[in-house]
């Protein structure tokens, strides 16, 4: 059996951290994550025994030397070992039933023992963080993507967790987003009328964060929007909420709030999300590479009212049971981005990891209860958190201390889905003279091209 292993360095993965961490009562396979939560991250920041350590080159080098010895007398086969300032990743193959966990304990202590011996390390300070992740890979495929993934890391993949875990704001660059680390999907389209081309999509996020959205069914995306993307976007919700004549409210205890339609067809400041690659390009890595907008909504929600909050729901519910041969399960993603902060007292996002996968659980109509595994998100305005369609989720109530919330939800479906059926389109479309010019992936975004 094959295992991609990484274990980080002490101080380097607090919990809190927003990917959601484990201790040892959330360390079980479908238990929950211990809540994302800054306060936490600076509480551990504070009580941690020493600095955060970073390894040096030499004791990179002295660590991946250890590894490769511990594995030559135990008789396993590493595929591939990188030893980072903060952390260490190797794709081992171990023949034997050794469980991963104690692969990853003796290459912890072993590099620990090597490092003191050498005196590349003080003989009492911590090394690594308790813990680590090990995955398992099934075949020859997962294997060679792992070893790429590993031998591609480098120290700047992640400065995004690192500046939260340290109270530091990470620095949006000109497009609004930080540095999302990056990969490239080479995509053959499989067409031969067109000579099956290719298309190469760079994606905005790590073949691991990749992985965790397929897992989790959601991946949380900061500073997705610029702090003037931002404010035009709210005074642009709030002049299409001025002049809708017939205002959708909803009415029932489910769904209080405005809800705003098409959003795309009625403001230009609403465009730069047409190019919002923080998001396109990870819609393009979970769907493929022919991908469209499925709608632009705005939900508007109020602190001193009533029936804000949401009860469990997913926004599929399309699959028949039994389930024919031939049926298609209809995969969408919306991703929901927050132009006022989501927080305790605005309402934050509740939502059931791998709950996109339960296609045979129902939810009833009027469910209000805590679910085992639930993980609660608070959000800045600027976080866009990106959902699979039938991820179990719902809005928390706002208090009368918090502020009005204005939600974008932006959906992306394959390019022969069927649009958001809400609301009805404005007829002078804002879309309609941007395809004129446009390419065939953003002809193919915008709904005008891409099937046969
Ligand atoms: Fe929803």
């Amino acid at each position: 059996m094959a295992y991609l292993i990484t274990f980080r360095c002490y101080g380097t993965w607090l919990h809190g951290d927003e990917r959601g961490s484990v201790d040892d009562r959330h360390n079980q396979w479908g238990a929950p994550l211990l809540e994302s939560d800054a306060r936490l991250s600076r509480r551990r920041l504070r009580s941690m025994r020493s600095q955060r350590v970073s390894l040096d080159a030499a004791q990179r080098e002295c660590v991946q030397q250890v590894l490769g010895e511990v594995a030559r007398h135990r008789r396993w086969t590493i595929h591939a070992v990188n030893a980072l300032s903060n952390r260490v990743h190797v794709v081992v193959t171990a023949v034997d039933d050794v469980n991963v966990e104690k692969i990853m304990s003796a290459f912890k202590a072993w590099s620990t023992r090597r490092l003191r011996e050498q005196s590349l390390v003080s003989a009492q300070s911590p090394i690594w963080s308790e813990g680590g992740s090990t995955r398992y890979l099934w075949n020859e495929d997962s294997i060679q993507a792992a070893c790429h993934y590993v031998t591609n890391q480098t120290d700047t993949t992640e400065p995004e967790a690192l500046a939260r875990a340290e109270g530091r704001t990470a620095l949006a660059d000109a497009s609004g987003s930080v540095g999302h680390s990056r990969h490239t999907i080479h995509y053959k389209l499989r067409n031969h009328d067109l000579n099956n081309p290719y298309r190469d999509v760079e994606v905005w996020a790590s073949p691991q964060e990749i992985d965790d959205f397929a897992r989790d069914g959601f991946l949380v995306r900061h500073q997705v929007l610029s702090s003037d993307q931002i404010e035009s976007m709210k005074a642009a919700v709030d002049e299409v909420a001025a002049a809708d004549a017939r205002q959708e409210v909803g009415s029932s205890r489910r769904f209080g709030g405005h809800f705003l339609r098409h959003l795309l067809e009625k403001h230009a400041a609403f465009h730069p999300l047409i190019s919002c690659e923080a998001l396109i390009s990870v819609a393009r890595a979970m769907l493929g590479p022919q991908i469209q907008m499925r709608g632009l909504t705005a939900r508007i929600s109020f602190p001193d009212q009533p029936n804000q909050e949401t009860h469990w729901h997913f926004h599929q519910r399309l699959i028949p049971e039994p389930t024919p041969p031939f049926f298609m399960r209809p995969q969408s993603i919306d991703c929901l981005i927050y132009l006022d902060d989501a927080d305790d007292k605005n309402g934050p996002l509740c939502v059931v990891p791998g709950s996109h996968n339960w296609t045979d659980r129902d939810l009833a109509g009027d469910d209000w209860s805590e679910k085992p595994g639930q993980q609660t998100l608070r959000v800045p305005a600027g976080t866009a958190v990106m959902c699979h369609g039938a991820l179990w989720h719902r809005a928390l109530p706002t208090t009368p201390e918090g502020t009005v919330r204005r939600l974008l939800i932006l959906g992306f479906g394959a390019c022969w889905l069927r649009p958001s059926i809400y609301g009805t389109k404005p007829e002078k479309s804002l879309i309609e003279p941007l395809l004129e010019n446009a390419d065939e992936p953003t002809r193919e975004l915008l709904g005008a091209a891409g099937w046969m």
